[in-house]
């Protein structure tokens, strides 16, 4: 090893695509190329593709085959990586240097979904390096020469929202396990961790089980999001013998394997603009990695003077000497091959391009091992002495409070230290404990091997998580004749008891009478969702039935003796499938192919949005906030600014006062881990009625409300025509909830308005001219009662970036802006002419909220019953609404009718004009024929026509021309024929000929 250390190793590794992927038919982006590793931006698909060099480039995405056991195998001659590849290249490289007695560390990186997991521990018979790396190690053992003595220990933990959970325990303290600092050693480690010895892979593959088990119910209980959360399996390696003096030694080597929480952003824009800081603690371990990956870079580059901040967060302090000291590191980073994944993808690239950069400095730990009991007895001696007195330091302006808390402080200190020795001089018994644990395990070892058996006969329910590596993982068996389901203080205590959310003492009963196995409510109210749809009375469940408890407890049904599935039912049932289930019952549509790219991207924030949705307001119920949410769709359209994509926001609403707001994707998830910690204080035995307004995730200052939108098409102002109209306001809904009077008009400089002269017969005659346009918004009429606090309209025209605002009218349904104003356009160019034709204005009327007015009949309700009561009274007011809640595109029904109305307007203006015309030309014609025939002049009698012909474009030049020719022909032989053929042509005309073009008269008509 050189003097500068040894840089961590870094692979990536790109997974195949899942099913969504493919039915949407996702573009590859990644390439590789031996160690290289290239990504092509999809949006500029000829600019060359970003590379980069790690130790390994894993191509794990296609040319493999499915064997008949489920393992993932390399098509012949092809470059696919299995996990059996991965593991000798990095499993292996971990094992040779655990056995050299080096520390060593394992970290996969990427965002969630990018096969982390699937590379760590792996899925099914594709096990990851964890279990690979584990199994061999014993292999390895047993095959050694007999002096040695190995001794495993293994731990797992877990990190969430920067706290430590025990994965190897059941029950873990409030608020997590303790890390304190080794103030020897420098080290920091977890205080009461629990830590077994375990003698075969066996022992390890059970616990990983068992950790897996605890992580799945504790995340369910506390509604965590799993992907959130940081897993730490660590295996202490020691390996005893005698030296050559015959000195017994002890090699000692840590292996961590660590899976990171997804790396992914919940949202880099939308949650910058809230009140509250983001999710305090939810991205604080990954983002200090971050730091501390980059600040470990910069020294190994040679920069000097560089804190590395490990003591920012509980995973960097935990894995200081697996980051930056004595440890072998290895990083895989776990990659998305997918086009939509762009950015995320390039971040991890990025990530592990500086990870690599890093260099550690690895020693053999190796220590005569009556050495470390003495220095370990020794320290203990000393702390002992410490804790009688004697150890305060001079008292240098301290209050007496201040120095109390020092001390007791301090004292907690040691005590913690004193026990962390006991337990390593105990441990150094390995033996003892091993046999210890055996003997404690016979139980449940018994238990496990029974759970299997029965899977096999009887009927049971397995769970189902967001994280396909939680799922499956918890069984609950239905053989009795009945089981129950609800929370354990109820009394008689359920069979089954769950936490957590919107879950009741008596929640369910499931019976079994021969085989038949019926499900129902335990008590009125109870949530219960069978394939999505609620459950009220009862039901007989079939086998891969999907039942939810409460808001998250998922459960799939499985019944091995009558295994057939009603029709329709995938093979498999994966969080998707339940989850696209609840949100078709709830009316939401969703398809899986032939959606453009917006609609895909909608309706994944759907299904992503709607069970955060469903927990917040279940959480809004049991801590009775008096708010409800719901999912709402704003449509380009509906949007303040240009070129809009449809947006999936959260309506929040005040159930007291109805004072609503919007809030963005970013800012909902934001609150949404706010909102859990909260919960999570609450089952925590905390008080948090009295949570501050400031520090409330469900309060936010009353702002004013987007009641709705309305739009007024611009098409007559390509004719200087003017255009008004009663304009409806149509919410996200598109319920109506009032109307806008609004005036566009072409008009002088100074605003004089136009008369029909200024009228052209062809947009394109603009061209080039300036042209002054009077924007009005005169009037209103809003039928809700509760905005008569105040009301106000913006909007934007063509260009302008700012808004334009009328004033805010209080105290009135009717505002009466009466707001003017002219805008003016330079020189009229062809876009300017595209907007007239296709574009609008969008009329956004907001309402002025207050924070005071509470209804004092509603403040006597719970939350729960006001939310019952909202859902009622939506039913009953626009049940078809309800139900049609599709993700709908473009313009709806209003948009379209305001748009065709504006075109009819045009129309009839453009009839009228001709229609005038026409008569004038007829009275032209009259007067000339009532004329004596000697006074039948033709040339005055051509100008008149000519100017009036003339005098607006070239839409009527057809009919000019023929007037011209009468005319033309009058000159050659009689006059008064062509007076005949005139008047006919012009009787024609006026016979109800539509002045456009037919196909768009007849689609005015339509709407008439
Ligand atoms: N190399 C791979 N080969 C096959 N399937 C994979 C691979 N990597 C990931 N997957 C699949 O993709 C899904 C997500 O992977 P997972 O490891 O759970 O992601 P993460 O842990 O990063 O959230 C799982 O269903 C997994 O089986
Ligand atoms: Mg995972």
């Amino acid at each position: 090893m050189s003097g500068g250390g040894e840089s961590v190793k870094v692979a990536v590794r790109v997974r195949p695509f899942n099913s969504r992927e493919k039915e949407r038919g996702a573009k590859v982006i990644i390439s590789m190329d031996g160690a290289l590793t290239k990504i092509q931006n999809p949006e500029t698909p000829k600019e060359d593709p970003k590379s980069f060099t790690f130790d390994y480039s894993y191509w794990s995405h296609d040319n493999f085959t499915e064997d008949s056991e489920g393992n993932l195998v390399a098509d012949p001659g092809s470059n696919y990586a299995s996990q059996r590849i991965v593991f000798q290249d990095l499993g292996q490289g971990v094992l040779d240097n655990a056995f050299k007695g080096f520390n060593c560390s394992l970290f996969a990186y990427g965002q969630t979904g990018s096969g982390k997991s699937y590379s760590m521990v792996g899925y099914g018979p594709n096990k990851g390096i964890v279990p690979i790396t584990c199994d061999e190690l014993f292999k390895t053992m047993a095959a050694a020469k007999q002096e040695v003595k190995y001794q495993v220990t293994f731990s797992m933990l877990e990190i969430y929202n920067e706290q430590v959970r025990d994965l190897l325990e059941k029950v873990n303290p409030k608020g997590g396990l303790v890390v304190r600092q080794n103030p020897k050693l420098g080290l920091f480690y977890v205080v009461n961790l629990k830590s077994v010895a375990v003698g075969s892979y066996a022992e390890i593959e059970k616990r990983i089980a068992e950790g897996t088990a605890n992580r799945t119910v504790a995340s369910t209980n506390m509604n965590a999001t799993s992907s959130r959360a940081h897993t730490v399996v660590t295996i202490v390696f020691d390996q005893i013998s005698k030296n050559e003096s015959g000195q017994e030694t002890k090699k000692s080597s840590v292996i961590n394997l660590v899976d990171l929480a997804g790396s992914e952003r919940a949202d880099s824009t939308g949650a910058t603009g809230d009140r509250l800081k983001e999710g305090a603690n939810i991205n604080k371990s990954l983002s200090a990695l971050g730091n501390v990956i980059s600040a470990l870079a910069d020294l190994s580059m040679g920069k000097k003077k560089i804190m590395v901040p490990y003591r920012d967060s509980v995973l960097t302090k935990l894995l200081q000497n697996a980051l930056g000291g004595n440890s072998k590191t290895v990083m895989i980073a776990a990659l998305s091959p997918a086009d939509i994944n762009y950015d995320e993808t390039l971040g991890t690239l990025r990530y592990a391009d500086r990870a690599k950069k890093i260099k550690n400095k690895a020693v053999v730990n190796e220590n005569p091992m009556d050495k470390l009991i003495r220095e370990l007895r020794e320290e203990n001696d000393k702390l002992k002495k410490s804790l009688t007195g004697g150890m305060m330091p001079e008292n240098v302006g301290m209050s007496q409070e201040d120095i109390d808390k020092m001390k007791k402080e301090m004292e907690e200190e040691i005590r913690a230290q004193l026990m962390a020795n006991q337990k390593a001089i105990s441990d150094m018994d390995w033996d003892q404990k091993l046999e210890q644990q055996r003997a404690e395990d016979v139980s449940e070892n018994n238990e496990r091997d029974l759970t299997a058996s029965r899977k096999k006969k009887e009927p049971h329910l397995l769970n189902l998580n967001e994280d396909p590596q939680l799922s499956g993982v918890v069984c609950h068996f239905l053989g009795s004749s009945e089981t129950t389901f609800g929370r354990k203080d109820a009394d008689p205590q359920p069979t089954i008891t769950l936490n957590g959310l919107s879950i009741q003492k008596k929640h369910a009963i499931v019976s079994n009478s021969d085989g038949e196995v019926e499900i129902k409510p335990g008590s009125p109210g109870a949530k219960i969702k069978v394939n999505g749809i609620p459950l009220v009375n009862s039901k007989v469940l079939e086998n891969l039935d999907r039942i939810l408890f409460g808001s998250n407890h998922m459960y799939v049904y499985h019944n091995p003796a009558k295994a057939d599935v009603p029709e329709g039912t995938p093979a498999t049932i994966d969080w998707e499938f339940a989850q696209k289930e609840i949100a078709h019952a709830k009316g939401y549509q969703t398809a899986g192919s032939g959606l453009s790219k917006e609609q895909q991207r909608v309706q994944d924030q759907i299904l992503e949005l709607l069970p955060m949705v469903n927990e917040v307001n279940a959480v809004s119920e049991e801590l009775n906030k008096h708010r409800s949410f719901e999912i709402v769709l704003i449509s380009g359209a509906a949007q303040e600014g240009k070129d809009k994509e449809t947006e999936v926001m959260v309506k929040m609403k005040n159930l007291l006062n109805e004072n609503t707001w919007v809030w963005g994707r970013g800012k909902f998830i934001n609150r949404r881990y706010l909102i859990q910690e909260l919960y999570q204080r609450f089952i925590d035995g905390e008080d948090v009625s009295d949570v501050k307004d400031n520090d409330d995730p469900f309060w936010e200052p009353a702002e004013d409300v987007l009641i709705g939108t309305a739009h007024a098409f611009l098409q007559s102002l390509g004719y200087s025509l003017d255009f008004d109209d009663n304009i409806t306001v149509t919410d996200f809904k598109g319920t109506d909830e009032g109307k806008l009077y609004i005036t566009i008009k072409p008009c002088t400089q100074d605003g004089k308005p136009y008369t029909d002269e200024e009228y052209v017969d062809d947009p394109s005659e603009l061209l080039g001219k300036p042209y002054h346009i009077k924007i009005g918004v005169i009037n209103g009429d809003v039928h809700k009662a509760r905005y008569s606090k105040g009301l106000m309209v913006k909007y934007r025209f063509y260009e302008e970036t700012e808004y334009t605002e009328t004033p805010m009218l209080t105290g009135t349904l009717s505002p009466e802006w009466n707001h003017n104003r002219i805008v003016s356009i330079p020189v009229v160019t062809q876009e300017v002419l595209d907007y007239f034709e296709t574009g609008s204005i969008t009329y956004s009327l907001y309402g002025h909220q207050e924070n005071t007015a509470v209804d004092t009949k509603r403040k006597n309700l719970t939350t729960k019953e006001l939310r019952q009561l909202e859902n009622m009274q939506e039913a009953s007011a626009k049940p078809i609404l309800n139900k049609k809640m599709s993700v709908s595109f473009g313009p709806n029904g209003e948009d379209e009718t305001t748009h065709l109305k504006s075109e009819l307007v045009l129309l009839q203006k453009q009839y009228d004009r001709l229609r005038k015309k026409e008569r004038r030309m007829q009275d032209i014609c009259e007067e000339w024929e009532k004329k004596p025939v000697e006074d039948q002049q033709f040339l005055p009698f051509y100008r008149k026509v000519h100017a009036v012909a003339f005098s607006s474009g070239s839409r009527l030049k057809s009919r000019v021309q023929m007037v011209n020719k009468i005319v033309k022909g009058a000159q050659e032989s009689s006059a008064a024929a062509a007076a005949n053929g005139n008047g006919n042509a012009a009787a024609g005309a006026g016979g109800g000929d539509t002045p456009k073009g037919k196909a768009e008269g007849s689609k005015a008509c339509l709407v008439m």
